[in-house]
């Protein structure tokens, strides 16, 4: 079975040709990120015009990549939320459209739970999992029972992990999205040099919050001025957030001991002394760790696609009425779907 994936949440238009579920034949992913560049940070509106100006062709090559037609595919899978809403409008209505056109069913995806089946593409999830999306907009764990059985069990109380990887590179002046501009100084810096400490939740709660480091972060730049080591100080910024989040999967895992696998997903999950630690902590030595390629790690359509498949196996399809939804996470999956066929 061939499904058609489009997303456009936030600054990816992407669009992919997936088999059954697990081959990708074509994932064509065009990144706005030079465009936002100079506004250190993603401005909705022009992330929408310029999906705009792109989707049909970005759908297009997807298609002729793998010699298919329109006629050969299933159905079309699109990302209905939680995203950017003019930017989630551009790919539902094209989506829609082509549907309507082409008469293939329409399966509306959640964003969040595409990133968490990622991994699929690559292999098998072995579940229960413990699933950790971090990227601009999210910082959240899952306790995953199996495919759709998704539960969030934490979430940032303010900023995302990427965020302020973002903020504090921008502060920097040392360019947008500041995690692999990050991620590249921390390499050759010593992480031993600047003092952070990980976050406590005053209640108690076990959700996130990166406010505090970000705070940390900014008097130790003031305070330092031109003495900053900028690599070591972005060794030792980059290493607090990475205890944080390893340190909060360890917690879940005293909660949820049935759990045989560890997820990544998002954008943050590119980075590679996340990605190095992670397979150093001793906790998790007898567990899977997912770590997906970079193309599968940020927004792509081969993970919509993917997921889509199941949507369309449990005939949950998206009703051409229904509009994408920017925040809201529903409950188990789909949203209102309608069964049309
Ligand atoms: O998932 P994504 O492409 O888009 C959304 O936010 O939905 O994630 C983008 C985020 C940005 O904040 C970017 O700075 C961060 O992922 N990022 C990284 C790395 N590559 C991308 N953060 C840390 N290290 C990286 N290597
Ligand atoms: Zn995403």
């Amino acid at each position: 079975m061939l499904i058609l994936g489009i997303e456009t949440s936030c600054d990816e238009t992407s669009s992919s040709v997936v088999e059954d579920g697990k081959t990708i034949l074509s994932n064509i992913i065009f990144s706005q990120e030079k465009i936002h560049h100079k506004y250190g940070g993603v401005v909705p509106e022009i992330a929408s015009r310029e999906h705009v100006n792109r989707i049909d062709k970005i759908v297009y090559e997807a298609l002729i990549k793998t010699d298919k037609k329109i006629q050969d595919i299933d159905a079309i899978a699109v990302t209905n939320g939680p995203g950017l809403i003019g930017s989630l409008l551009v790919g539902t209505s094209f989506a829609k459209a082509l549907s309507t056109a082409s008469n293939k069913p329409l399966i509306g995806v959640n964003h969040l739970y595409a990133h968490l089946y990622a991994p699929e593409l690559e292999g098998d999830i072995k579940y229960p999992a413990l699933g950790l999306i971090v990227s601009g907009g999210h910082t959240s764990i899952y306790y995953i029972k199996g495919l759709f059985e998704y539960e969030r069990v934490a979430r940032t109380r303010d900023d995302a992990a990427g965020e302020i990887f973002d903020k504090i590179s921008k502060y920097l002046d040392l360019g947008y999205p500041g995690g692999p501009i990050i991620d590249r100084l921390a390499k050759e810096g010593n992480s031993e040099r600047y003092r952070f400490s990980i976050p406590r939740m005053s209640d108690g709660s076990m959700d996130f919050s990166f406010s505090g480091i970000k705070s940390a972060a900014l008097r130790i730049i003031k305070h330092e001025k031109d003495n900053l080591n900028i690599k070591d100080f972005a060794a030792s910024f980059q290493n607090i957030i990475i205890d944080y989040l390893l340190s909060s999967l360890k917690s879940f895992l005293t909660i949820h001991k049935d759990v045989k696998s560890i997820i990544l997903a998002g954008g943050v999950s590119r980075n590679s002394g996340l990605r190095e630690k992670i397979k150093t902590v001793k906790e998790f030595k007898n567990l899977n760790i997912y770590l997906p390629s970079p193309a599968l790690c940020t927004d792509n359509a081969a993970m919509i696609a993917g997921l889509g498949y199941h949507y369309y196996i449990r005939k949950e399809f998206f009703d051409l009425k229904t509009p994408p939804y920017s925040r809201f996470e529903p409950k188990g999956f789909g949203r209102r779907a309608t069964n049309l066929i």
